[in-house]
């Protein structure tokens, strides 16, 4: 791939977080989802790559953009697997909250794991914590392990998770552990990169939440040299199935980062919508203008780019308007 491909697509989740931005507080998230998904799948017409999505917006039949095996980009350049997520965390969007970002990743072709639409168990570290940790681990192991290497107490560890109520068990061992919690209200590819940007002082991702995230999240977290493990938790019969149609033949087996993202390279883009733990959101400025925050970066360099842009909005004859 070549290496301009990274900063060509950063303008695609640019694009995409400034036409969900305008949906920021108005308690309509599908318009929010909508407004971000119409915007990322036109800009991708600009983009130099032969592009299959495999995780997107759903089904062909369910989604009319930016669907599992629609073609993307303008067929010229290298053929490559696609993974979106135009808008990632439409609640948060609709109520105002922090951590929505627009993402995208995109690998050789067949190297992205087609991740089903169901849950995920994760354990994600940054660079500190790679190679050291086990999701078949207890949690209480987990993280006496993870002080042990970071050198601190388990009172000085902060573990991030989403605060649903099918962690409840979970959270109870990490209080009984003494470790810190931060509570995310959703957005768990921003909760699971979080442990590989030093600044946020979060240590460890763990928890459950979407497949397609986890795959998202291991793209980033490769370029980051930190690790996502994963396990797919199908819960019934027709998801056990589903993984089995989508190519995984264990469906229940851990899933290493190599799995989900394949050994070549990955180039990763994302753009703030909602202010979060290591992006900004997008902010309106006077004279017509908006800033973006983006980190765009490649497995290939290991390079990691914060770009934040000034677009003048008369100019984004994409954009619609909220209202
Ligand atoms: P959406 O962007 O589709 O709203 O997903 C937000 C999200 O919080 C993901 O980040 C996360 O993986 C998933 O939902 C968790 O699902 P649930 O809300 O069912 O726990």
């Amino acid at each position: 791939m070549e290496r301009e491909l990274a900063l060509e697509l950063v303008r695609v989740t640019e694009l995409s977080a400034l036409a969900a931005a305008p949906w920021m507080g108005r308690g309509d998230k599908n318009s929010a989802d909508g407004a971000a998904t119409e915007a990322m799948r036109r800009m991708f017409d600009s983009i130099t790559i032969q592009g299959t999505v495999v995780i997107g917006e759903g089904e062909m039949d369910e989604a009319p953009m930016l669907y599992i095996g629609e073609q993307v980009g303008n067929l010229q350049g290298p053929a490559v697997d696609v993974a979106v997520d135009p808008l990632e965390g439409t609640e948060i969007v609709a109520m105002g909250l922090n951590n929505a970002m627009s993402v995208l990743a995109i690998a050789p072709q067949g190297q992205l794991l087609h991740a089903p639409d169901m849950y995920m168990e994760k354990l994600a570290v940054g660079p500190a914590l790679a190679g050291k940790l086990s999701i078949r681990d207890p949690i209480r192991t987990t993280v006496e392990k993870a002080a042990l290497a970071l050198n601190k107490p388990l009172s000085d560890l902060t573990v991030i998770l989403l605060d649903r109520p099918r962690h409840a068990e979970l959270v109870q061992d990490l209080r009984d552990a003494g470790v810190r919690i931060k509570f995310l209200s959703a957005g768990d590819v921003a909760g699971a990169m979080a442990p590989a940007f030093p600044e946020t002082g979060i240590d460890l991702y763990v928890g459950s939440g979407g497949a397609p995230e986890g795959v998202l999240a291991a793209a980033a977290l490769k370029c980051l040299g930190g690790e996502i493990q994963g396990r797919l938790m199908p819960e019934d019969q027709e998801q056990f199935d589903r993984c089995i149609t989508m190519g995984i033949s264990e469906p229940r087996r851990v899933l290493s980062m190599d799995d989900m993202v394949g050994t070549g390279d990955v180039i990763f883009t994302a753009t703030g919508v909602t202010p979060g733990e290591f992006l900004g959101g997008v902010r309106y400025l006077p004279d017509q203008r908006a800033e973006t925050h983006s980190v765009v970066m490649r497995v290939k360099t290991q390079t990691i780019r914060y770009i934040r842009s000034l677009h003048y909005l008369p100019n984004k004859a994409l954009l619609r308007s909220a209202n």
